[in-house]
């Protein structure tokens, strides 16, 4: 295909990576901003100025805008839209799950597509409801896929055709149409039928969609996620291993006074001042905003300022192997969040695999963190310590004699040689005074140790306080207390 990606960092399972697309370049995470031809708040050679490498419009709307679809044809959008960037375009798909019918075929917006010289095309998928039984995901399922079929029969298998995976709310189907898009060769994948789970709030659903998604594409892909949305939740969704968004929040937010940060949003009337550092902010106050009969597109270019500094934001994050710490902060901004964030945790065993080796540091963030993976690989790495007749795994620095092996202790991670103290991540983790979760996390290192090592016998030497602690996470091991 016309399309290839590359990834170049990795952190969890977020990647930075370079999506070229004929001679243009997207640097990802990348978040394409929706234009609509007729309410441009924003113009996209605006959105170049402020960062934007490419940007997504509706192939539909376009091709029935008496205004625009003639231009479009003669001129090419990248005239239309004077932006030369990469420039995506959507099928009409989104409409056909709001209003539930359209009058366009698969074959005529791919055609259109690709008669106004759209970067990336999408061919007519169908968004299946999150309420839909299995019957009905299955067979509209069947409908994307031969929908894809016939766009690349149409085009060739160069051309550059997004491939959709769609499949509900069934993370087995969602898998299966990740496999089958992959198995036909697509290499930007954008996940389905997703806005209603976000419009909801329903985060730890989206988590196992994505995961489930992601489970049956390629890990060559570049995944695209439809229709996200709220910079909050990017960090989330880019440790999941999505690359690319499409946001109309900055546009939707800002019809409705409302300003964006990270963390959430406020309206325009709660705001005394304003917290952002972007150039619309520093010029006035909430007040004179408000009253400014240019009040939405100003307030549009904050949210977009706020949007690509967010995707900056995450980019640092990767390459600095502190992605975790960004997506805890950001995870904690809205109890549904979290809830996305501890669901996400679950796949701790599948993130592991993807995840890079070393990071910069490991900052204990709570009882969250004993799920991180750099703990389930490290207890994992514990099955692999050399066997020893006596082993002791001591919680102070204490002298120790008639022992065969003698481990420190720290939690959240288990049991470590003398020699490890400063590898990672034993020695990049700084952690606050011990507490039960983590000390409780630690112990399942030692139990690893234990249970993969019969023939050595493991005696814990510990505080009186962890006592009962080790005693009820390592049974069968000795105890001792100073
Ligand atoms: N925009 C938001 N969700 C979707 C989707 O599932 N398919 C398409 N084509 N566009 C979308
Ligand atoms: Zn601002």
């Amino acid at each position: 295909m016309g399309i290839t990606f590359e990834v170049t960092d990795k952190d969890i399972g977020g990647r930075i990576g370079k999506l070229k697309v004929g001679d243009r370049v997207l640097p990802t995470p990348a978040i394409l901003p929706v234009i609509n031809p007729h309410v441009p708040l924003v113009t996209p050679a605006e959105m170049a100025r402020m960062g934007a490498r490419g940007i997504i419009t509706n192939a539909y709307i376009i091709s029935r805008s008496a205004e625009f679809r003639q231009r479009a044809l003669i001129e090419g959008l990248h005239s239309l839209y004077d932006f030369d960037g990469v420039i995506m375009t959507d099928s009409g798909s989104f409409q056909l799950s709001v209003y539930g019918d359209i009058r366009i075929t698969n074959r005529e917006t791919v055609e259109f597509q690709k008669a106004v010289g759209s970067d990336i095309f999408v061919p007519l998928d169908i968004p299946t409801p999150p309420d839909a039984d299995r019957d009905r995901t299955r067979s509209e399922l069947a409908v994307t896929m031969e929908r894809l079929r016939e766009a690349r029969e149409i085009f060739g298998d160069e051309a550059p055709i997004a491939g959709p995976v769609q499949g509900g709310m069934y993370p087995d189907i969602r898998t299966e149409a990740g496999s089958a898009v992959s198995d036909a060769g697509f290499l930007f994948c954008p996940i389905g039928a997703v806005v209603p789970l976000m419009e909801s709030y329903r985060y730890a659903d989206l988590v196992d969609v994505v995961m489930a998604a992601k489970k049956g594409l390629s890990p060559a892909a570049c995944v695209h996620l439809f229709g996200a949305g709220h910079p909050s939740m990017f960090a989330l969704a880019v440790a999941m291993g999505c690359d690319v968004f499409d946001s109309a929040a900055y546009a939707l937010y800002a019809r409705e006074g409302r300003y964006l940060t990270a963390h959430g949003s406020y309206h325009l009337e709660e705001l005394t001042t304003f917290p952002c550092p972007c150039e619309v902010c520093r010029s006035m106050t909430p007040h004179a905003m408000m009253k400014s009969g240019d009040r939405e597109r100003l307030l549009a270019r904050h949210n977009l300022h706020v949007t690509f500094a967010e995707i900056d934001r995450i980019h640092q994050a990767i390459v600095d192997g502190t992605l975790y710490d960004l997506v805890d902060e950001r995870c904690r901004s809205h109890p549904m969040l979290l809830r996305g964030y501890r669901q996400f945790l679950k796949y701790g065993k599948t993130l592991e695999t993807a995840d890079r080796v070393s990071k910069r540091r490991f900052f204990y963030r709570g009882s969250e963190s004993c799920l991180r993976t750099e703990v389930l690989r490290y207890q994992e790495s514990l099955t692999r310590f050399p066997e020893n007749n006596r082993i002791l795994v001591s919680f102070d620095r204490g002298e120790a004699k008639g022992f065969d092996a003698v481990y420190f202790f720290k939690p959240p991670f288990g049991p470590y040689p003398q020699e490890m103290s400063e590898t990672f991540p034993i020695g990049q983790s700084e952690i606050p005074d011990w507490d039960e979760e983590m000390v409780r996390s630690g112990c399942r290192g030692i139990t690893i140790l234990a249970k993969t090592h019969p023939s050595s016998e493991v005696t814990v030497r510990c505080e009186p306080r962890w006592v009962s602690i080790v005693t009820a996470e390592c049974p069968g091991m000795k105890v001792m207390s100073p």
